[in-house]
């Protein structure tokens, strides 16, 4: 019989990179990225009711309302390409309410990664971001700099990538962030804290070495049947 496809949340402060971390574990594990902000960035550029309430909230760095970020990550989690490869869920929960909910509707996580960054950092990554409107990908002006001009040219920013927003973006998460991490130290094997604040390949290698301990005990587990 075939493997269970993974089901993997990741959170973590604004700019503690998640994002792209994301590219990295899609790349050698074929999940699906669902990405709560990038879902409601769409809905903006749609320029639907929906999209305009969240990017009032989004400006003021607090938490779109459930009523809209539940549904919307709800019908991505169970389109069929997310039930086939497995998922990875990033920017959600952000809540006990949205974790509660989730759980409602039969989507439980096998692990819950929170990225350790100091808050020190943030600000100078979420200034320094860029992303490329063409194929997606996450940038830092200094980190992560383009591969080329032509790369470096169509460059675009986020309209929250200020040290102001960032600021008010920070205090949210710090507000939700122990409610959230107790709902999953309940139901997963464990809420894995990887130290955020080295070299992006590094962070990687964490992950990637938890992801791993997670295969190896399940096929522990089905081989003892
Ligand atoms: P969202 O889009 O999820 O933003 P965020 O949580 O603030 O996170 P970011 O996307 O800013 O950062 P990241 O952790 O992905 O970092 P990245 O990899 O880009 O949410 C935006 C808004 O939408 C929220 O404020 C809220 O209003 C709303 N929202 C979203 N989800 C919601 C929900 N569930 N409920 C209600 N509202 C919701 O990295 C950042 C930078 O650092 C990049 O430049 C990168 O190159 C660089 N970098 C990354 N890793 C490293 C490294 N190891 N070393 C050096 N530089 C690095």
């Amino acid at each position: 019989s075939k493997a269970e496809p993974l089901r993997v949340m990741i959170s973590g402060a604004p700019a503690s990179g998640k994002g792209t971390q994301c590219e990295l574990i899609t790349q050698k594990y074929g999940l699906v990225h669902i990405a709560a902000g990038d879902l409601l960035r769409a809905e903006i550029a749609a320029g639907s009711e929906n999209g305009r309430r969240a990017k009032e909230c989004m400006e003021k760095g607090q938490l779109v309302p459930d009523e809209i970020v539940v549904m919307m990550v709800k019908e991505r989690l169970s389109k069929p390409d997310s039930q086939e490869k497995g998922w990875l869920l990033d920017g959600y929960p952000r809540s006990s309410s949205q974790a509660i909910a989730l759980k409602g509707y039969g989507f439980e996580p096998d692990i819950f990664i929170l990225l350790d960054v100091p808050e020190g950092i943030l600000v100078e990554r979420v200034v320094g971001r860029r992303l490329d409107p063409v194929t997606g990908k996450i940038y830092h002006i200094k980190y992560s700099p383009p591969e080329t001009e032509e790369i470096a040219s169509r460059l675009t920013q986020r309209f929250d990538d200020t040290e102001e927003k960032v600021k008010l973006r920070l205090n949210t998460h710090n507000e939700n962030v122990e409610a959230v991490l107790s709902i999953y130290e309940d139901i997963t094997i464990k809420a894995s804290h990887i130290n955020g604040n080295v070299s992006k390949e590094d962070v990687f290698a964490q992950i990637d070495s938890a992801l791993q301990n997670l295969l190896q005990q399940r096929k522990a587990t089905s081989g003892s049947h």
